[in-house]
């Protein structure tokens, strides 16, 4: 029987408690079938850790996640924050403090096209046609957690985009293996006809390529990347970037598909993952038993296969995809015909048997 103890579920804020709900449930369902040992520990995060400790990121939470041999997250975000520059705390720093804490180094977030949903897209069906890529993001480094400051009179204000050779290459070569075992190309997406640190990027990676001989390299400029996922996604494999430009990327990434709620991603350190799905707490839905749990639900999947429990995986992915095949799904999916959350969650339960 293989055990995963220690697992950290941090619910969060929004429609984060429902969806967790639901991964919770399937993984549960699944563990049985398998002959696993699940065991989960609760902890806060975000407004929710706010309100009840005044720390979007409490020590309890650290230390929680600091033992856990992986992590499942909701959502974390409120508007009542959001429209406060001057607030002083925020749930979002909740998230910044988890990943650079745990060294969260490398957020992979990879776009899965469902032939079924291909009219949700935004973008006409043929430019659809052989799409899947995966975008390997830099997580706790560059201008999100460069020397920032605002000038004491108030008329300016910096951010410092910084990074070290060692942060590219340890995820550079994350990324290089993934390309291996997936169609053997890699995009790095960068700004280097402009700024320095990019040259750093493309040296570093330039460097590394050699011993990855049977991928291919390429580079492209941030500006025509985000207009190239419009026009041909499907010239992409592994797009490897920075952690500003991936957290662009992967958003425009995201609604190929035709729904952000179908999006997992997973956080690697060098000793703790993170798994949540890409969307955000999507407040407005919160409670009302409409969000769609495939992403988180999905998010599980990528848990599982982290450890190699790959049959579980795959059991969860191809439950998935049945429920959007057999109309089983959130009213994101489907305008006439829909599920709650919860009834998406027991469907697949259901297929699972
Ligand atoms: C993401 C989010 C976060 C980010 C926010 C909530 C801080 O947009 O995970 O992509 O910018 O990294
Ligand atoms: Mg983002």
């Amino acid at each position: 029987m293989k055990q995963l103890e220690n697992i950290a579920l941090l619910r969060g804020d929004g429609i984060g408690p429902e969806v967790v709900e639901q991964a919770v449930k399937v993984l549960k369902a699944v563990s049985k079938k398998y002959d696993l040992k699940l065991q989960f520990q609760e902890g806060l995060i975000g407004a929710i850790a706010i309100d009840e400790t005044g720390d979007p990121f409490p020590k309890a939470t650290q230390a929680l996640c600091e033992q856990a041999e992986a992590i499942l997250l909701g959502a974390v975000g409120d508007p009542k924050f959001d429209n406060n520059p001057d607030a002083k705390v925020r749930p979002e720093q909740g998230l910044l403090r988890m990943r650079k804490s745990l060294g969260l180094f490398t957020n992979i977030r990879p776009t899965v096209m469902y032939a079924e949903l291909a009219d949700f897209s935004p973008l006409k069906k043929e430019r659809l046609e052989g799409v899947d890529l995966i975008i390997y993001r830099e997580l706790t480094s560059g201008i999100y957690f460069g020397e920032k400051s605002t000038a004491e009179d108030g008329n300016s204000a910096q951010d410092v985009c910084y990074y070290e050779v060692s942060e590219i290459e340890r995820i550079a070569h994350l990324a290089f293996q993934a390309a291996q075992k997936r169609r053997k190309k890699l995009c790095l997406v960068d700004k280097a006809n402009v700024l320095e640190s990019s040259r750093l990027w493309r040296r570093v990676v330039q460097r590394i390529a050699p011993q990855y001989g049977d991928v291919e390299v390429s580079y492209m400029f941030v500006d025509n990347a985000a207009m190239q996922l419009i026009v041909w996604p499907a010239q992409f494999d592994v797009m490897l970037t920075s952690n500003m430009f991936g957290d662009i990327l992967s958003d425009a990434a995201s609604v190929l598909s035709g729904s952000m709620g179908l999006l997992p991603s997973a956080s690697i350190g060098a000793e703790n993952f993170l798994f949540e799905p890409i969307h955000g707490s999507y407040p407005q839905a919160a409670g009302k038993d409409i969000a769609n749990p495939m992403a988180t639900i999905l998010s599980g999947a990528m848990l599982l296969r982290q450890f190699d429990l790959d049959a579980a995986a795959t059991d969860i992915e191809q439950a998935v995809h049945r429920c959007i095949q057999e109309g089983f799904v959130t009213q994101d999916l489907n305008k006439e015909q829909f599920l709650g959350t919860s009834g998406v969650g027991d469907k697949i339960v259901e297929l699972l048997r």
